[in-house]
């Protein structure tokens, strides 16, 4: 009986419990995991809260069992689905937030930026040329006179050596000229720097190409900027002809644009080569019958060239009797601009990410 008695007591006594522990369960909380570490441990641990009534409830006797094994069971089952609906709820927070405490979470991709296009273009001119042998050569941006116009036959009173076309660099503070030192405006400066050290290396020939960056006293318009890229080419060796020139330059053409690509040599004028051209090529957007993108003539513009004047090679200490050579010279913005139809020189210099971002996957 006085068993009967005690049992009956902690009987009344769990049922509470189970009342007090199910009620508490509607209202746990957790913000995050350490939170929710600390509600399994209060309750469903081996000393936790709901555990310590299996313990009660195993000191019962076998009759006594029967009543309270469903309702501890399911006081265990609502902690766990409790728990597991707070697990869900932080973790899905801490997904959407910007500070996530879960160490072991893959970090958010960092952005990489892009190449700029002109890179790309610059890259892959020079990546088309030394599959053909030629190397990169690099000269100064400030330049002296000889280098620039001297050296390439320029006439002393070529209108390229005036201000209004070249920026001058101020040798005394105030005193603007006479000076010879200048922003090159054009790379074609570093063929007499090549010419001139290949002279003294008695190597068969010279194969260089040299990009980089000039300058001209423009107005910045979108057509015209006062700094832009080009790349010179030169070949200098012996019994070297137009030939060589046109093939080369069909060679870039076809890699550069496609295939089905036709190039034409026009005759021009320039001062370091003798015959000079410039070269066209067929428009790619009409395919050659015609459109506003080559104002109709299916032809395009896209570089100067010519052989090597001899002028040009005796000031750099060569013999012209036996050696000849051609060059070539581009704008990598114009390339850049049919490559990727670029109305606006501006752009490529404003550092704009919504232009710069359209190249990250080329
Ligand atoms: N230097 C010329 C320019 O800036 C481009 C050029 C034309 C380079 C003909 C050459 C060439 O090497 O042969 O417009």
């Amino acid at each position: 009986m006085h068993l009967d008695f005690e049992y009956a007591i902690m009987s009344e006594s769990l049922k509470d419990k189970i009342d007090a522990l199910r009620q508490q369960a509607l209202a746990l909380q957790a913000n995050n995991a350490a939170d929710l570490e600390a509600l399994r441990q209060k309750y469903l641990s081996k000393k936790g809260e709901v555990s310590q009534l299996f313990d009660l409830f195993r000191t019962f006797p076998k009759e006594e069992k029967a009543q309270w094994g469903a309702p501890l069971n399911q006081l265990k089952q609502l902690y766990e689905t409790r728990i597991n609906e707070l697990r869900e709820a932080v973790t899905a927070h801490c997904a959407s937030s910007t500070v996530s405490l879960d160490l072991t979470r893959t970090p958010d991709p960092v952005s990489m930026g892009s190449r700029h296009p002109l890179s790309l273009v610059r890259e892959q001119i020079i990546d088309i040329f030394s599959r053909i042998g030629f190397t990169v050569a690099d000269g100064p941006e400030v330049e002296d006179d000889q280098h620039v116009f001297g050296m390439l036959n320029f006439a002393p009173e070529h209108p390229a050596r005036d201000m209004q076309d070249t920026f001058f660099v101020e040798k005394e503070e105030g005193v603007q000229k006479p000076t010879d030192i200048l922003l090159r405006t054009h790379t074609s400066s570093v063929q007499t720097r090549a010419l001139t050290a290949w002279a003294k290396s008695g190597e068969p020939s010279l194969r260089i190409l040299c990009p980089g960056r000039v300058f001209r006293n423009e107005a910045i318009s979108a057509r015209a900027h006062c700094f832009f890229h080009q790349v010179e080419g030169l070949y200098v060796a012996k019994d070297v002809s137009f030939a060589d020139l046109r093939q080369t330059l069909l060679y870039f053409a076809k890699e550069m644009f496609g295939a089905d690509t036709q190039i034409r040599l026009r005759p021009s004028y320039f001062p370091f080569t003798e015959p000079s051209a410039e070269m066209d090529i067929s428009c790619d957007l009409c395919g050659g019958k015609g459109c506003a993108f080559c104002k109709g003539t299916g032809w395009v513009e896209i570089l100067g060239c010519g052989m090597v004047d001899p002028n040009v090679l005796e000031s750099c200490g060569i013999d012209s009797k036996v050696y000849s050579g051609y060059a070539f010279g581009m704008g990598v913005e114009r390339i850049a601009n049919l490559k990727y139809r670029v109305k606006d020189l501006r752009l490529f210099s404003e550092n704009d990410l919504r232009f710069l971002q359209q190249f990250e996957s080329c």
